[in-house]
């Protein structure tokens, strides 16, 4: 029951009508007994500043923030985490009395499902597709953890960039791949996991894949990042080289347990969340 005493969190983005997370946050609110409830709020982009004071003045909680609003967010935030200052994106905001501090949970998202696989990813040998976003986000997390990552993107320079910048921010730098069949298969032959960070394969392209069956092989963790469709494309060419699998909607729970936990304190219920957000996309996507 929501009541005045009830906290309030959500999600800042536009659009945000399709987003599962406020199924995926109110199923744990309701199953740890905290009395929160999570909302959308589509917010444009002339109006972030008055988003961000909004919070502050009624004082909530916290928001997620999504697309387009990422980076934009930061300049009206009190503090940064380490993480967010890195990668230079914000995905998830708390108050902290009349303070607000920005995070960024994706990268430890991808950490948390890699680590249900790997006890840990020190010089675990990392091919990562994509220079994005997201990519971005999870390419620092695992340089961060140790990892011997390799990075490969469509646009090579991008690739380049983001690799440079790794190096001089963590001291772990990647090595760069080119996006071609032949260097792509040599990549993931020494490698124990296989990341696609872009969006390839996404519906309503659901036939493609930047790596086919025969590019992989059976010690190799496949993860995805597109969570529609849940198999993708190069989830079922990773089954067929007889590889773990991975899919998109790991990652997306275990960003918002991780922003769960920052807000309440509490231990995330990772499954209840991870079930409420696969019935919610049933009936959105
Ligand atoms: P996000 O924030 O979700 O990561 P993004 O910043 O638009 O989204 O990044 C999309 C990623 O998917 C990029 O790495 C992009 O490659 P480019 O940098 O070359 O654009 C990659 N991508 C998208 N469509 C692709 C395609 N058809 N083939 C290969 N890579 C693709």
């Amino acid at each position: 029951m929501v009541s005045s005493e009830t906290k309030i969190v959500g999600l800042i983005g536009n659009p945000v009508e399709h987003s599962v997370s406020p199924d995926m946050h109110n199923a744990a609110f309701k199953e740890l007994g905290l009395d929160y409830v999570y909302l959308a709020f589509k917010v444009e982009e002339k109006f972030v500043e008055e988003a961000i004071d909004g919070l502050k003045g009624l004082e909530m909680e916290g928001v997620n923030v999504t697309i387009p609003h990422k980076s934009a967010v930061m300049a009206h935030l009190d503090e940064l985490d380490k993480t967010a200052r890195q990668i230079g994106a914000v995905n998830t905001i708390k108050r902290i009395d009349h303070k607000l501090k920005g995070f960024n949970t994706d990268g430890k998202g991808a950490l948390r499902a890699l680590r249900e696989n790997f006890e840990s990813l020190k010089d675990k040998n990392v091919t990562l597709l994509g220079a994005g976003g997201a990519a971005r986000a999870i390419s620092f997390a695992l340089a961060e953890a140790g990892a011997n990552l390799k990075i490969s993107n469509r646009t090579t320079s991008k690739a380049e960039k983001l690799i440079e910048e790794i190096g001089d921010k963590t001291g772990n730098k990647p090595a760069l791949v080119h996006q071609e069949e032949e260097d792509l298969k040599k990549a993931v032959e020494s490698c124990e996991i296989l990341i696609n960070s872009t969006s390839v394969g996404m519906a309503p392209e659901e036939d493609a894949t930047l790596i086919e069956a025969e590019q992989m092989h059976s010690d190799l963790t496949v993860m995805d990042i597109v969570y529609n469709p849940l198999e993708t494309k190069l989830l079922k060419e990773a089954e067929k080289a007889g590889a773990e699998t991975i899919n998109g909607l790991n990652m997306l729970v275990r960003q918002g347990a991780t922003s769960f936990e920052i807000w309440t304190g509490e231990k995330a219920p990772v499954k209840v969340m991870e079930e409420a957000t696969k019935r919610a996309m049933k009936g959105k996507i």
